[in-house]
């Protein structure tokens, strides 16, 4: 302490503290957004695929209920994907609107719609029943579009 202050020494770890945290942050949103498109991605194909069983008239119970779990699965983990600072303003690209941040409730609303939509996809899974399977499938599908307009940038 003689020859620096108590001043500098509490600087000097301030920008330590800083350093360490911007580094954690210019990684973090950008492994977050990574993520969600990943799993975005993975739900349009669950979705697709069902949707094309549908069209064919060769929706069967086993894959029905086996990609409504993974929609499900999926659906569980949405509520991680869009932490505050994984916007535009991460510097990565991402079609997710600020609105996301500035309409919390709105945004929890759409969310909670589609965890619903899907819920109900697995209950229509396990009867077997093609149309109430396509049924529901339809209604997820609304689900997404709920979410995806309000808060999605269109490209
Ligand atoms: C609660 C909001 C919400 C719901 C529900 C939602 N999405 Fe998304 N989706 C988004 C947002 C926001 C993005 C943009 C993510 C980004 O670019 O960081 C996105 C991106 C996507 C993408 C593009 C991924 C990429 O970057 O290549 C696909 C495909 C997609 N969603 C499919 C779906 C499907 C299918 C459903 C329904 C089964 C669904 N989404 C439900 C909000 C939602």
């Amino acid at each position: 302490m003689s020859i620096l202050g108590r001043g500098s020494v509490f600087a000097i770890a301030m920008v330590a503290v800083l350093g360490a945290g911007i580094a954690a942050m210019a990684q973090q949103p950008a492994a977050v957004i990574e993520t969600r498109q990943k799993g975005m991605k993975e739900l349009g194909a669950q979705m697709k695929a069902i949707g094309d069983a549908a069209k064919a008239g060769a929706i069967t119970k086993e894959d029905a209920v086996a990609r409504s779990r993974k929609i499900n699965e999926i659906a569980t983990q949405t509520a991680t994907w869009f932490p505050a600072g994984t916007g535009a303003e991460a510097g990565v690209k991402t079609a997710a609107l600020a609105a996301i941040w500035e309409k919390p409730a709105e945004y929890k609303a759409a969310a909670d719609a589609f965890a619903e939509a899907a819920a109900k996809l697995q209950v229509a899974a396990e009867t077997g029943n093609a149309a109430t399977i396509a049924a529901a499938h339809a209604e997820v599908g609304k689900s997404c579009g709920g979410c995806h307009r309000p808060f999605r940038q269109r490209n």
